[in-house]
């Protein structure tokens, strides 16, 4: 594994979930990147990726460096050939390069500005990053996917499965009040489809996928219908694809609550967090026995420890 910013990179799931899995039963084990530095690259704002990144690097005795470089860093150039007169001072070419010569792995963190679909989905910024810095980069999450926490989620499910049965998983759509990236349910649905669960995607009509992402999954837009039976239920809000980047209607009734959890087979409900209360998921849901939105989050640190232990490995 040269990078980790899609499912293509790590290969398949299984041995970072059994990595991940084993980790967690013994997270500190500083000697296996004793003296190694991960730079952690963020262009938008985080919680849980950035200090779960920060404790992975520091469970694996590696030294986690942070900079907000939207904030604290020169306003950085992606276009090449251009004649840097404007407000940007320095060039991803020489930011990139230089980061590499200080990290041994490096952490981005970019979101789409979903005004211009192709632009989005040609991941221009990771994949600068990617070019130009010379070590290993692992996606913080990108304009189209968010691997990291796919990787935690596989892991969450695993550890919740005890049954000799494929589970049903349904992934479905909410509610919000802003435009939110699809980065989340992509990644969700690439790293999942080839494994052994039988995965339903529910969302209003006009809020389909991206086909790359999509095709080959069962799509079912009356919620109801697909919930039916459901083992596992991950909530998430998505903006339109095809109407690229726009919230298309209100949709009260796809706000998750004990209603829609009776439709389950007793399911865990997931979230990868922030979650909007009671627009996105009910407190009744969040606050009950089913929901498994903390586990997912705790085992973004197992995730991160065992990409970067991976990398820093090889
Ligand atoms: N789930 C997730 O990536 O959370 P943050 O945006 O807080 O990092």
């Amino acid at each position: 594994m040269k990078h980790f910013t899609s499912l293509e990179d790590a290969g398949e799931p299984g041995p970072l979930v059994r990595s991940a899995l084993a980790l967690k039963q013994k997270p500190f084990q500083p000697g296996l990147a004793a003296g190694k530095k991960v730079g952690l690259i963020f262009l938008n704002p985080s919680l849980r990726t950035r200090l779960s990144s920060q404790v992975a690097a520091q469970n694996l005795g590696a030294e986690a460096i942070v900079l907000d470089i939207g904030k604290d860093g020169w306003a950085l150039e992606f276009d090449d050939g251009v004649t840097m007169n404007g407000d940007k001072a320095e060039h991803i070419r020489e930011a990139a390069a230089v980061m590499g010569r200080y990290f041994d792995v490096l952490g981005v963190r970019t979101f789409p500005e979903l005004k211009d679909k192709e632009a989005d989905y040609s991941e221009t910024l990771l994949s600068a990053f990617v070019a130009y810095a010379g070590i290993p980069v692992v996606s913080l999450e990108s304009a189209t996917r968010h691997p990291l926490q796919s990787l935690a989620d596989l892991v969450t499910i695993q550890e919740h499965w005890k049954e000799n049965r494929r589970p049903k998983v349904v992934l479905t759509w909410a509610p919000h009040i802003k435009a939110l990236p699809q980065a989340v349910p992509n990644s969700f649905v690439e790293w999942i489809k080839g494994a052994e669960v039988d995965l339903v995607v529910t969302n209003p009509e006009g809020y389909d996928l991206a086909p790359e992402f999509i095709n080959g999954v069962e799509v079912v837009h009356d919620q109801k219908e697909a919930l039916k039976g459901a083992d596992f239920v991950y909530v998430k809000n998505w903006s339109s694809y095809e109407q690229y980047g726009q919230i298309l209607g209100e949709y009260e009734g796809w706000t998750f609550g004990n209603e829609h959890l009776a439709m389950t087979n007793n399911a865990r409900v997931m979230h990868c967090l922030p979650v909007r209360r009671n627009l996105v998921i009910k407190d009744e849901v969040l606050d009950g026995p089913n929901a498994i939105h903390l586990d997912q989050s705790e085992n973004r640190v197992y995730a991160a420890q065992a990409v970067f232990k991976k990398l820093l490995e090889s």
